[in-house]
């Protein structure tokens, strides 16, 4: 290829593959921004250099992107450019102190599995499914000592650790379905989704710290390939399973960016602490569409059976009928969420409640009515009794 044939993007990822100096690809990128660092121009640099592929497997040294970032940052400033938090984000994870990534460790959670869970994993799994399942009862995390770090998702929050043991006991409510979390943090719960034979799992956070933290986590676990301490936000190519972590900011993330997961169940634990961004999303999630599978793994509940199973409660230790995403008989499919909340502020729970109902979604609470066996010992500041776990749907008339 003649060198008038390389375009401007190319000379851009180009030269920060090949580490030229800041001035030279804030020149580039003024060519492509139109004279100034655009939000188009930093979209670009974020796509063609932060996310470069070639990047992501080979880093360039840290003190060489830190730099970059800086000078990219200064400049579109003082030029009045609006900077994208993914380059605020991506600034801030590199300038974390030695202090910060000290208190960085690991804690090992070990779940004892009752046979109670065991024989429902059986049934819902097979054997061997069973077996794939509890094989590692052993999850081993890297998080923070410092609770708000990474925006609270470096640390293990109670209602990730109840809601992996609930779906322990009711696999049969993502076997086979298109799964997504909201606020995965450090993948207490991915890190279970994941053996429960989803058909699909999205792991998601809006934190760019959190997201190389939980791929991370999902390496050591044995569900991601180790990739080093990158992330790149769009599909994961290092990954050959069905799992992926991908950035979702509640705030800025639109109908179609939704649409696309095409999300069947949706998962959350510990999220509603400010409702307002999430109840937004999760109505969009929810929404109801078009069946494109096919004859796809998705049971699509009968009116009848939603009867029964909104209804159900056979004394069988809490347990009931399964619900998941629910087919209205015209080949529309009705996601269903599961969120786990500890309960630390009544009114903001009221909130949330309230926020759900006006946007025209249904909420039941299950803590009590599908209770699962204890899986954990008694870990500190692990109280069950200040979780609930809601199951969040649009009525499907
Ligand atoms: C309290 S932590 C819970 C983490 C995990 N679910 C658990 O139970 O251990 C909340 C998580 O939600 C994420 N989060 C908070 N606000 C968010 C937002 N506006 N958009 C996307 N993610 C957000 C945080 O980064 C964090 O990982």
């Amino acid at each position: 290829m003649g060198r008038q044939d390389v375009t401007t993007e190319e000379l851009l990822a180009g030269a920060f593959l090949s580490m030229q100096p800041a001035s030279t690809l804030i020149s580039l990128a003024r060519d492509v921004g139109g004279g100034i660092i655009s939000g188009y121009a930093q979209q670009t640099l974020l796509i063609k250099c932060f996310r470069n592929e070639v990047y992501m497997r080979y880093p360039a040294s840290k003190a060489y992107v830190r730099n970059v970032l800086k000078n990219i940052i200064l400049t579109a400033e003082q030029e009045g450019q609006e900077v994208l938090d993914d380059l605020y984000d991506m600034h801030s994870i590199l300038f974390q102190t030695e202090k910060q990534l000290a208190e960085r460790c690991y804690k090992t959670i070990t779940f004892m599995i009752p046979d109670e869970t065991i024989s429902n994993l059986t049934c819902t799994l097979g054997d061997e499914g069973m077996l794939k399942a509890v094989e590692r009862k052993l999850v081993t995390l890297r998080v923070s000592l410092n609770m708000l770090d990474g925006d609270t998702g470096y640390s293990i929050w109670p209602a990730g650790l109840f809601l992996s043991e609930f779906f322990l006991y009711y696999p049969e409510l993502v076997k086979g379905y298109s799964c997504l979390e909201l606020g995965s943090g450090t993948g207490i719960c991915g890190v279970w989704l994941s053996r429960l034979s989803c058909s699909k799992l999205v792991l998601t956070d809006g934190s760019l710290s959190t997201l190389v933290n939980l791929r991370h986590n999902l390496s050591i676990n044995g569900i991601l390939q180790p990739s080093g301490e990158n992330f790149h936000t769009t599909q994961d190519v290092n990954n050959p399973s069905n799992v992926e972590c991908r950035q979702l900011l509640w705030e800025t993330a639109t109908q179609e960016e939704l649409d696309s997961f095409n999300a069947e169940v949706i998962i959350g634990a510990d999220l509603i602490y400010d409702p307002t961004p999430l109840v937004p999303i999760l109505a969009g999630l929810l929404r109801p569409k078009r069946n494109s599978k096919g004859s796809s793994n998705c049971s699509q509940v009968t009116q009848d059976e939603l009867t029964i199973n909104s209804s159900t409660e056979n004394g069988e230790v809490g347990k009931v009928l399964p619900e998941k995403s629910k087919g209205d008989g015209n080949g529309l499919i009705y996601p269903v969420a599961y969120l786990a909340q500890a309960i630390r502020n009544v009114t903001t729970l009221e909130l949330f409640i309230s926020m759900v109902s006006r946007a025209g979604l249904e909420l039941i609470d299950v803590t009590d009515t599908m209770k699962p066996p204890k899986c954990l010992p008694d870990l500190d500041g692990f109280d069950r009794s200040q979780i609930r776990i809601h199951k969040v749907f649009y009525p499907s008339s």
